[in-house]
């Protein structure tokens, strides 16, 4: 048992920010949510309903005046991070920062800069890595199951703002190595209407059923150690025309592959005795009161390859079972993560820098992609073309610029 619970406060009260919420709410031994801060509560919005004691706040400068706080969860949309994690750093807050760390890598500098000169622990909520399935797929890996691993791919939709940062955490992790060059293509389709969204125009099938050109990319990664990537993505996954698509990853290696994703893919091939094998996944549940949770992932590989689920005594789950949302698992391992960091000096599991480098990836595949041939992400110019139309928006909507002027953002959140 830790020695003491750590006082919590979330910022932002969205999607994210309540699945947060959710899975603290599963973790009473590591924390106290003690307060939540969110602008949208001043025009009517209600705090999200575990929110129990909890003080609610409607700017994190009235929050972090307010309470003393061990850490904060910083849920709030992509273009606020760099300004909120400053404000926290300021005050020696440690946290745990949602993805993409920022927009761009100007944005991603001034994060990094005050929290380093903060000194204070920080981690990033990347998930994907952390799902079960990609811990038991890390597991056979480094078990030798599917021998040296040779090439890795992915089939994903965009993770926000046209990037790709999650796939760039999961392919390296997979492959084992950092990126050294990218080059890629995109190319933009337009859309037909939507069947069905021109007689309900005011119930449209889904927020991006609207969309009239979709925007396809498709990118090749050198890694460093040899392995060979390729990363195909869509602006549009989500949409009706691509929802229940599969989203998969591979991975070759010697002596097999993987497949990994969504619609039960999951599966490990094994060449043994020049006859392949294939074993899907399987995960073992239990009872906990009226509900199951995952307690084991596993191939029947010989030997048996297998990922213990550490929150096994929570209502935790991965696939959103059971009306929780999905990722509890992946949550709860950052969650507890941070935790150890702050009470026990442990290694941030994913350091301010990882991030910074998968959107870096994401940022070097569009520039690559308006330019033909390998590109490298130490000949990125200072600003890219992307980085440039995210700054613009950024000025359009908050009328000043968001580097330049930080220190009139600071106070404005
Ligand atoms: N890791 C993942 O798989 C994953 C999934 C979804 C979202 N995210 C990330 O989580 C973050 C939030 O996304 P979301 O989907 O919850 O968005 P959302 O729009 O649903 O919620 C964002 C919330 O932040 C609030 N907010 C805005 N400015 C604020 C401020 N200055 N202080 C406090 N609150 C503020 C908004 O009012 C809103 O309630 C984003 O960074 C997103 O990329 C990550």
């Amino acid at each position: 048992m830790p020695e003491r619970k750590l006082r919590i406060g979330i910022i932002g009260d969205g999607r994210r920010g309540r699945s947060h919420i959710q899975t603290i709410t599963e973790l009473p031994d590591l924390y106290e949510l003690a307060a939540i801060c969110d602008p949208a509560y001043a025009h009517g919005k209600q705090p999200a309903k575990e929110l129990k004691q909890a003080r609610t706040y409607v700017s994190v400068r009235e929050l972090l005046s307010a309470e003393t706080l061990d850490v904060v969860v910083i849920s709030t949309p992509p273009e606020t991070h760099h300004i909120i994690a400053t404000l926290v750093a300021e005050r020696g807050v440690p946290m745990l920062i949602e993805t993409p760390l920022a927009l761009t890598r100007a944005m991603m500098n001034v994060l990094a800069g005050a929290i380093a000169k903060a000194g204070v622990p920080a981690e990033a909520g990347e998930n994907m890595w952390r799902r079960p399935v990609e811990q038991l797929n890390q597991k056979a890996i480094a078990q030798g199951l599917i021998g040296r691993v040779l090439r890795v791919s992915s089939y994903y939709e965009s993770a926000g703002s046209d990037s790709c940062y999650h796939t760039m955490s999961l392919l390296r992790t997979y492959a084992g190595a950092d990126v050294e060059a990218v080059r890629s293509f995109s190319r933009e389709f337009p859309l037909d209407p939507i069947p069905g969204s021109e007689e309900k125009p005011s119930e449209p099938i889904h927020p991006m059923a609207g969309l009239t050109e979709e925007k396809w990319t498709q990118a090749e990664l050198r890694y460093a150690n040899g392995v060979l990537g390729s990363c195909t993505y869509v602006t549009g996954w989500m949409g009706p025309l691509r929802r229940g698509h599969p989203r998969f990853m591979t991975i070759e290696g010697t002596e097999g592959f993987i497949i990994t994703g969504d619609a039960d893919v999951n599966t490990l091939r094994r060449v043994e005795g020049f006859t392949p094998r294939d074993y899907a996944k399987r995960v073992a549940f239990q009872k906990l009161g009226d509900r199951e949770v995952p307690v084991r992932y596993y191939y029947e590989t010989h030997p048996e390859v297998e990922y213990r689920n550490p929150f096994s005594d929570r209502f935790l789950t991965d696939s959103g079972a059971g009306g929780v949302p999905s990722d509890g698992i992946a949550r709860a391992h950052e969650l507890q993560s941070i935790f150890n960091t702050i009470t026990r000096g442990a290694d941030s599991r994913y350091s301010v820098a990882r991030a910074r480098r998968d959107q870096e990836l994401s940022i070097t595949i569009h520039e690559a992609a308006g330019r033909g041939g390998w590109l490298g992400s130490d000949q990125l110019p200072d600003e890219t073309e992307w980085e440039r139309s995210q700054h613009e928006v950024f000025r359009k909507d908050w009328g000043v610029d968001p580097i330049k002027e930080l220190p009139a953002l600071l106070k404005r959140v």
